[in-house]
């Protein structure tokens, strides 16, 4: 079956110096959504979010921008100020979990609403220039909050419906319920994504193996974790470990120098790249101790020699 690869917006992670590196050096990824981007109490964007979805910016990017709204007011608005860019699908965010967010009935926060985001759909549907997809969690506190709204979405012809099967109290924490997940798919008219912490090749293999239907998978922290796990799971991936090696030096060399460019203050610059390599680490054998290396650089020159010999020296397990 052919698959078809979602990356997840992750915050702070995928923006888009992260995408532009990563589409240069891996092809496997067929489409990108942003981080989201939101209106704030002053109804202005913030700059960084603007500039995360600049189409000079994401040249080459089959990109999705993502929205965080609550009301069909701001959801016209920054569907049209996206469309204006030229973006013909918009994602809508009901799955932000963090209490800042979701007790403002936003996010998974409007899950326990169902009657709300109807009535938000019901009043932008034929108002809104791009398709709409949404990404989605089972609930707020509650598996069973999902239930009333996929009924509700089987009147709406979404191009996509991504579930991560968590609730928001739970973050990331604990295991995606996938149980409640089969019985949504079950029940939903609109083409679902599946989407929660595909880790490696073998979890892949497994939910495959589960869930025959699906063949569009979206992945976060995994692609981070191994940059080759698209192309793994399209089978596309033929490198040795040698040149496995090469390839991840030299796109960590080009996000670095991106960054690097982009940021002011080593501080920063370290700041962001250790982050990446909480992630990065664990494509190696030794990732505990590949991450403490990165960890304690305290300098830009430090953090060279660092990577270099985590490079030169360690093992990957990808
Ligand atoms: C640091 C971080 C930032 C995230 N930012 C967003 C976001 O802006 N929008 C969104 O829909 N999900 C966001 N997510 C959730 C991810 O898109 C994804 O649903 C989640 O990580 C589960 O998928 P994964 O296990 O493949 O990473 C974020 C997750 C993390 C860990």
């Amino acid at each position: 079956m052919q698959h078809t690869i979602s990356l997840a917006p992750l915050q702070g992670f995928t923006d888009y110096i992260f995408r532009k590196v990563y589409n240069n050096y891996f092809t496997d990824i067929d489409k990108f959504y942003s981080p989201y981007i939101r209106l704030s109490n002053d109804k202005t964007i913030k700059k960084s979010q603007i500039r995360d979805i600049l189409p000079e910016n994401n040249k080459n990017i089959n990109l999705i921008p993502q929205i965080l709204v609550n009301n069909s007011t701001d959801f016209i608005f920054l569907s049209n100020y996206l469309f204006d860019f030229g973006y013909k699908e918009i994602n809508w965010n009901l799955g932000c979990p963090y209490p800042m967010v979701a007790k403002r009935n936003l996010g998974a926060g409007l899950l326990e609403y169902p009657e709300k985001i109807n009535e938000i759909l019901e009043t932008i549907i034929n108002k809104i220039p791009n398709k709409l997809s949404i990404k989605m969690r089972l609930g707020n506190k509650n598996i069973d909050d999902i239930d009333k709204i996929i009924s509700d979405l089987n009147n709406y012809n979404l191009s996509d419906l991504i579930i991560h099967p968590r609730i928001a109290t739970q973050l990331y924490k604990g295991n995606p319920d996938l149980n409640k997940f089969a019985e949504v798919l079950n029940t939903s008219s609109n083409k679902i994504t599946y989407n929660g912490d595909i880790k490696d090749i073998s979890t892949f293999n497994k939910l495959e193996n589960e869930y025959q239907n699906i063949n569009n998978w979206m992945i976060g922290r995994g692609i981070l974790a191994n940059p080759f796990l698209a192309s793994q799971i399209k089978k596309t991936d033929n490198l040795s470990a040698d040149l496995k090696k090469e390839q991840f030096y030299n796109f960590h060399d080009s996000l670095f120098n991106e960054i690097e460019n982009s940021l002011s203050g080593s501080s920063h610059i370290l700041t962001k790249m250790t982050n990446y390599w909480e992630y990065f680490s664990l494509s190696f054998t030794n990732s505990h101790k590949v991450f403490k290396r990165i960890k304690k650089t305290s300098t830009i020159e430090k953090y060279k020699s660092a990577v270099n010999h985590n490079f030169s020296e360690e093992n990957l397990n990808i």
